[in-house]
């Protein structure tokens, strides 16, 4: 199963909204194929398991065992449904990491296999599989993206200088490492002030992948349409008046709007009025902040998060890189 997990990310960026899924086909103790998710539409990966099941060892397939960190799929979607492929495969057993949370597949599948007689065991390092896929999972069970909170703070824990010129805060180390999540969220986000002050593109320039969905607030049209977040590269949903009822709470309507709009996760990249909202309403799944090394001595203090526990601290390049999870987790 941990094979399945490591399959299963190389899939990261481009699954969604599938979720990333990693399959093992084992005979007695050795692997004879294995497959992944590679991208959206594409082959899902008990097909690509079995069908790298080199032609001399085909005859060990019905003999052998298939791990697969997710429930295989019972329903016709852009391909046909897996649960059917084990099925006519005569595969006798199925190791399932976590039942799929997608209403069309919850349970189906594993009863498909079960009605055909095949041997199944569910939850083998469930957490970790559902952890694997907690985007999809806060999607599907919470109709809502899963929400990244990220930003830069100086030394001395702001995130602007007084005079809010943009400044250089974290190092071209950890700018990679930033333009690689971008690569792994379906979605980035950041308030009015960001869009006008910083006039930032918001693409995944440094690491290669797909640019998320820009979502910039812009309630009262102030952004103009010189800025790069309106040049048209990207897919770009700018929130206005018209989404958004400025009588009701921002960070709800704003996660109702990406739900309908299909948006798995969101990395929300500021600034500090923004993040602060997605905080003190408590919506939010993970904080990713960095520590740059030098002080700016003074101006927009960094957002402070409130219930939340440190999951890991690294460093990259004399940068500290923490990431958060709020405490209930
Ligand atoms: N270091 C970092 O990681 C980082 C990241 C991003 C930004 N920044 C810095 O942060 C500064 C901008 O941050 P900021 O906190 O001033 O602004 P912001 O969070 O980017 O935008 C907030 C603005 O959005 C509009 N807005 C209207 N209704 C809102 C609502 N209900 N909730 C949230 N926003 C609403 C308001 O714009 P109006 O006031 O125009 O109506 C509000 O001032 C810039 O100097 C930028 O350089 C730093």
């Amino acid at each position: 199963m941990r094979r399945c997990i490591d399959l299963a990310l190389k899939g990261s960026g481009h699954a969604a909204p599938n979720p990333m899924v990693g399959a093992v086909l084992v005979h007695e103790g050795i692997i004879i194929g294995e497959g992944y998710h590679h991208h959206w539409g594409g082959p899902h990966a008990e097909v690509n398991c079995v069908n790298s099941v080199p032609p001399e060892l085909q005859e060990l397939i019905p003999r052998s065992t298939l791990y697969v960190s997710l429930e295989p799929c019972a329903h016709h979607g852009k391909t046909p449904p897996c649960a059917d492929l084990v099925v006519s495969q005569n595969i006798p057993e199925v190791v399932i990491g976590c039942i799929d949370a997608f209403s069309k597949v919850a349970g189906k599948g594993i009863e498909k296999l079960r009605n055909a007689g095949i041997n199944v065991t569910l939850g083998v390092l469930e957490s970790e599989c559902r952890h694997l896929n907690r985007r999809f999972f806060t999607f599907h069970e919470q109709q809502r993206p899963y929400v990244i909170l990220k930003w830069a703070q100086s030394a001395d824990g702001y995130i602007a200088p007084a005079n809010r010129e943009p400044v250089r805060i974290s190092n071209p180390f950890a700018d990679r490492l930033v333009h690689r999540w971008r690569t792994e969220e379906a979605g980035i986000m950041v308030g009015t002030q960001t869009a006008l002050l910083d006039n930032p593109r918001l693409t995944a320039r440094l690491w290669p992948g797909k640019s998320p969905v820009r979502i910039v607030l812009d309630l009262q049209d102030k952004v103009p349409g010189s800025h790069y977040v309106k040049d048209g590269s990207v897919r770009t949903l700018i929130l206005t008046s018209t989404e958004i009822d400025t009588a009701q709470p921002l960070v709800p309507q704003v996660l109702a709007q990406l739900h309908r709009e299909s948006v798995l996760s969101v990395i929300v990249e500021g600034g500090a009025v923004l993040l602060q909202q997605f905080i003190s309403g408590g919506h939010w799944d993970e904080a990713r902040i960095i520590t740059g090394q030098t002080a700016l001595g003074g101006g927009l203090s960094a957002p402070v998060l409130k219930n939340a526990r440190m999951l890991e601290s690294n460093h990259i390049a004399g940068d500290r890189i923490d990431i958060f999870v709020p405490a209930e987790h």
